[in-house]
C-alpha cells in the first residue's frame, strides 16, 4: 500500500479504539484488577499469561514476551502491514481516512511485488474456476468432480477449479498481462527450467482448490491429480505469501461458523471439509496435509476453545487424531474425536450414508477424548488374552488418574469394572496407587482445567538488584515526565547499565521531547525496535507505587550507580594484582587508594 495515513488521524484512532474491545474479538478476557488476562494468541498455553492493560491501552504477554498496542496486536496476529492495521480499525470506530499519496520507494516495491502474486493467483482462480465450470476443456474434470458427489454449489463455493493439459498457458496468460516471469517464478505459479531458462506451469491438468488466507486473498493453490499420478496432490511451494503452517484450509469462510458454535472440526483432506460443508457442517478446517504447528494452533485459539477431531477412521488416521489431540489438549483446548465405521474416511462416509446421519451419527456422536483412548489403546490388543488385557486395564487406569474431576474418574472405573467384570473397590485402588506413583515421577503440577488466573512471577526476581533497579526506574519514567527528566539529571551524565534500559530512556526522553504528557500506547508504536517494545510492554505491567518517593529514586540510583563502581573496583583489583606481580609497589600503592576510595563511596 502506498498510501500514507494523516498522523493526526492515526492519533485519532488511537484515542478512540478501546484495545480491550479489540483484542476481545479474537481472546476471551477476564478482568482480575486493574488488568484483563486470557490466553495468549500467540504461543500455545494452557494457562493465562496474556495481559491488557485499559488503562494504558497496552498488552503484554508473560510467556513468550509479545507486547505493544493495538496496532502492533492487529499486525502481529493477522500478519499485516501497520497501514492495514489503521484502516481495520478506523473502519471498527467510523473514522473516515482520507488517505494521501506520499511516495515512500521501498515500501512500493516490496509491496508491488506481493501484490503481483495476490493478482496473479486471483485471477488464477478465476480463470481455473471459468474453465472448470463453462468449457469443453474442463468437461471431464467436472465430471469426475460431480461422479464424486461434488456438488455445483460446493464448487461455486470453495471456487474450485480445472488447470489445463498445457505447458505454457498458465505462462502465456501472466506474461501477456505483464506478469513479470520472474515473480510469477517467486509465487510458485511457473517454474524455470535449468538448461535454457524458458519456463513452464507447475499445475497441469488438475483439479485446482485454492488455498485462502484470512482476508480471503487467494494465495495458493493446491492440485488434484485425476489419475494415478504423483503426488496425488501437488502445492503451491512455500513463497512470501504462502507458509503452510500458518494456512488452515477454509479458515476464512468457516470463521464465522466456528466463532457462534465454539469449536472447529478439524479434518485431514480438502475433500473431507467440502463434503462436511456440503452436510451442513460449516465450521470444517484442515491442514494442508501437514501436522498441526502451534501457529495452527494460536489461530484455532482466536475463535474456540474447543475442537472436534475428524481424522480418517484407519489407523494411520487414528494415530495422527491422537498426536493432534495431544498437542491440542496441551493448548487448553477441550477435544472430542468424531469416529466412522469401516475405516472409512468422512468424505466417503457421507457419500455413502448421507447428511443427516453424518450430522447424527458422527460429528454428534463425538466421543470425548478419554472415551476415544479407550478405542486407541484397544487397537491391535486381543483381549481375549489376559496378558493384552491387563496391560490394556493398566493402560487406562494411568489414563483416568490424570482426570482431576472425581465424579469422571468414577465414571470410566465404573465403566471398566462394567466391561471386565471386575470389581469397582480393587479399580479404585488401583487407580490411587498409580495416581500417587505418577505424581511421585513428576514433580510438575498436576493438570486442572478449571486453572485460576495466575499472574505470572516476573522473572525480574531472578535478576540482579541494579537491573531491577533500572526497570523500576523506567517504570516510572514512563509513567511520569517530570520524573524522567529528574531520572536523566539524577544519573549525572552516567548511564544504564543494561544497553537496551538504556536504549529505552534514550527513545522516552525523545518521547517526551514531543509529547508533554505520557502515553504508554503511543510510546509503544515511537519505538523502532521489536525487542525494546516488548521489554516496554513487560515493564509497563510491572505493579509500582503511584508515586516515586525521593527515598526510593535514591535507593534505585544507588543500585545503579554502585553497580558501576562495583565493576570499575574489580577491574582495579586485577590490575593491583598485576602491579604487586610485576613488583610495582609504588603503583599497587595507588590502585589500593583508589579501591579503597571507590568502596567507600558506595
Ligand atoms: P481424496 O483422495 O481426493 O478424497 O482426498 P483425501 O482428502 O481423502 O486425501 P488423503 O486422505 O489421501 O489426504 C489428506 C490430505 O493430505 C489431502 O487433502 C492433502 O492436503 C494431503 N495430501 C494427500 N496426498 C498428498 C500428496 O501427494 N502431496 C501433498 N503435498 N499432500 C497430499
Ligand atoms: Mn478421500
Amino acid at each position: 500500500m502506498a498510501n500514507r495515513i494523516a498522523e493526526e488521524k492515526i492519533e485519532q484512532i488511537r484515542q478512540t479504539v478501546d484495545i480491550v474491545e479489540v483484542i476481545g474479538d479474537f481472546v476471551q478476557l477476564k478482568k482480575q484488577g486493574r488488568n484483563y488476562f486470557g490466553l495468549c494468541p500467540f504461543h500455545g498455553e494452557n494457562s493465562p499469561s496474556f495481559s491488557v492493560s485499559p488503562d494504558k491501552q497496552i498488552f503484554h504477554c508473560f510467556g513468550c514476551g509479545a507486547g505493544g498496542n493495538v496496532f502492533t496486536f492487529l499486525m502481529e496476529l493477522e500478519g499485516i502491514s501497520f497501514q492495514e492495521a489503521a484502516i481495520k480499525l478506523a473502519s471498527k470506530v467510523n473514522i473516515d481516512l482520507d488517505i494521501q499519496f506520499a511516495s515512500m520507494p521501498n515500501e512500493k516495491k516490496i509491496s508491488k511485488e506481493l501484490q503481483a502474486f495476490h493478482d496473479a493467483h486471483e485471477l488464477l482462480r478465476k480463470f481455473y474456476h471459468h474453465l472448470l465450470v463453462n468449457t469443453n476443456e474442463g468437461q471431464h474434470a467436472l465430471e469426475y468432480l460431480l461422479g464424486r458427489g461434488f456438488t455445483k454449489e460446493s464448487i461455486q463455493k470453495f471456487q474450485i477449479g480445472y488447470s489445463l493439459n498445457s505447458w505454457d498457458f498458465v505462462y502465456k496468460f501472466l506474461t501477456k498481462r505483464d506478469f513479470s516471469p520472474e515473480w510469477m517464478e517467486k509465487a510458485g505459479l511457473i517454474i524455470k527450467r535449468e538448461k535454457d531458462g524458458t519456463y513452464f506451469d507447475r499445475f497441469r491438468d488438475r483439479i485446482m482448490f485454492p488455498i485462502f488466507d484470512r482476508q480471503g486473498n487467494t494465495i495458493a493453490f493446491s492440485g488434484r491429480t485425476m489419475g494415478d499420478d504423483t503426488p496425488k496432490y501437488l502445492n503451491s511451494p512455500e513463497t512470501a505469501i504462502f507458509n503452510k503452517s500458518k494456512i488452515l484450509y477454509n479458515y476464512h469462510q468457516a470463521k464465522p461458523t466456528i466463532k457462534k458454535l465454539q469449536t472447529a472440526v478439524l479434518f485431514e483432506g480438502f475433500a473431507d471439509v467440502i463434503a462436511a460443508d456440503r452436510a451442513g457442517v460449516e465450521n470444517g478446517i484442515a491442514t494442508m496435509g501437514t501436522a498441526l504447528t502451534d501457529e495452527h494452533i494460536a489461530l484455532l485459539r482466536q475463535s474456540a476453545g474447543s475442537v472436534t477431531i475428524c481424522y480418517d477412521s484407519d489407523n494411520a488416521g487414528i494415530e495422527a487424531a491422537f498426536r493432534a489431540g495431544n498437542h491440542l489438549l496441551e493448548a487448553g483446548f477441550q477435544i472430542k474425536v468424531a469416529v466412522m465405521p469401516d475405516g472409512l474416511d468422512p468424505d466417503e462416509y457421507i457419500k455413502q450414508h448421507g447428511s443427516e446421519r453424518f450430522r447424527n451419527e458422527v460429528i454428534g456422536a463425538s466421543l470425548t477424548w478419554m472415551a476415544f483412548k479407550f478405542l486407541y489403546f484397544r487397537r491391535g490388543k486381543n483381549l481375549q488374552n489376559e496378558g493384552d488385557r491387563l496391560s490394556y486395564i493398566e493402560q487406562i487406569i494411568k489414563e483416568i488418574s490424570k482426570l482431576t474431576k472425581a465424579v469422571e474418574r468414577d465414571h470410566y472405573l465404573r465403566q471398566l469394572a462394567g466391561e471386565f467384570s471386575l470389581s469397582l473397590d480393587a479399580l479404585r485402588d488401583q487407580q490411587k496407587q498409580i495416581y500417587f506413583a505418577e505424581k511421585r515421577k513428576d514433580n510438575r503440577n498436576v493438570h486442572s482445567n478449571n486453572k485460576p488466573i495466575i499472574i505470572p512471577k516476573q522473572s525480574v526476581d531472578l535478576k540482579p538488584a541494579f537491573h531491577t533497579a533500572e526497570r523500576c526506574l523506567i517504570a516510572h519514567m514512563l509513567k511520569s515526565r517530570d520524573v524522567a527528566y529528574k531520572v536523566q539529571d539524577s544519573l549525572q551524565g552516567s548511564t544504564f547499565n543494561v544497553d537496551e534500559h538504556q536504549a529505552i530512556m534514550t527513545y522516552l526522553l525523545g518521547f517526551y521531547e514531543e509529547h508533554l504528557q505520557p502515553d504508554s500506547s503511543a510510546f509503544l508504536s515511537y519505538i523502532q525496535d521489536d525487542n525494546l517494545r516488548r521489554m516496554v510492554a513487560n515493564i509497563e505491567m510491572m505493579s509500582i507505587n503511584d508515586e516515586l518517593s525521593d527515598q526510593e529514586l535514591s535507593d534505585y540510583l544507588k543500585q545503579v550507580l554502585n553497580h558501576k563502581k562495583l565493576l570499575k573496583i574489580k577491574e582495579k583489583e586485577a590490575e593491583l594484582k598485576e602491579a604487586e606481580r610485576q613488583s610495582d609497589f609504588s603503583k599497587a600503592a595507588a590502585i589500593g587508594i583508589e579501591i579503597y576510595q571507590l568502596r567507600k563511596s558506595l
